[in-house]
């Protein structure tokens, strides 16, 4: 049922979500590539998945270098989107519809598992670690990327801007366990707790740079610190 208001709120967002940054689409796949050039393995052609893809935008950077991606999504209205910057940018992705805490992939044939703004939403955040375990090869990168969007400066809790957000989501989002207090250190507590190693992370300041340049009023009004980019290692079994 929660799964079900979720997909809606998506589907009802897909149309307008990340627009404002649609045109500084080869600036913002710029930054990507430069941060996965940061931690993959250099000269080699990976498989990855992207999951919670929304438009795609980094799945379409990682196969624009050359790797091997997939882009899962509960919404099929997000699948839409991103099928259509995939082929403004001529690259090739596989696109699944499919859930994060139960994804229609194969085990152990990953060497890399991507997720951005992903986490904060799911209800049941171990279900994804277990998955991300199951896909990846051992050795492989579990990457997390996420922000505090729901809290003050203070603490205390933020209200929303759209409303849309707090209709869908009002009821479902105090039993969200990462919606409060998405902090890069309890996202790592939590990967170590799945066996994940070498648990490391870091601010994506360029992004942030970018964020608030291209939208000034929203997004450096909006939150109080850059996203934070989680990278685990699934250790060898
Ligand atoms: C905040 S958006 C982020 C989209 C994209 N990753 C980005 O950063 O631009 C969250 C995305 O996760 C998707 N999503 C939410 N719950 C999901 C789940 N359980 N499984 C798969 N996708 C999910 C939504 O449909 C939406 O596309």
């Amino acid at each position: 049922m929660e799964k079900d208001k979720i997909m809606e709120y998506w589907d009802h967002r897909s149309s307008e979500y990340h627009r404002e940054y649609a045109d500084k689409m080869d600036e913002e796949m710029e930054i990507w590539r430069s941060i996965f050039s940061g931690i993959l393995p250099g000269g080699e052609r990976i498989r990855a998945v992207e999951v919670g893809t929304g438009p795609g935008i980094l799945a379409i950077s990682l196969a624009s270098m050359g790797h091997n991606v997939t882009g899962v999504d509960l919404s099929e209205k997000m699948l839409e989107r991103a099928a259509e910057n995939a082929r403004a940018k001529k690259v090739d992705i596989l696109l699944k519809k499919g859930d994060a805490e139960n994804i229609p992939l194969d085990d152990g044939k990953y060497d890399l598992i991507l997720s951005k703004y992903l986490l904060w939403t799911l209800p049941d955040p171990d279900r994804y670690m277990n998955e991300c375990n199951r896909l990846l090869k051992s050795g492989g990168l579990m990457v997390i990327i996420d922000g505090s969007w729901f809290q003050n400066r203070d603490g205390t809790d933020k209200k929303s801007r759209h409303t849309r957000f707090d209709e869908f989501y009002g009821d479902i989002k105090p039993n969200l366990p990462m919606a409060k207090h998405n902090t890069p250190e309890r996202i790592k507590v939590l990967a170590e707790s799945h066996g994940f190693g070498e648990v490391s992370w870091s601010f994506l300041d360029d992004y942030d740079a970018f964020l608030e340049r291209n939208d000034p009023e929203g997004h450096a009004a909006g939150y109080i610190q850059p996203p934070h980019m989680v990278v685990a290692k699934k250790t060898e079994a």
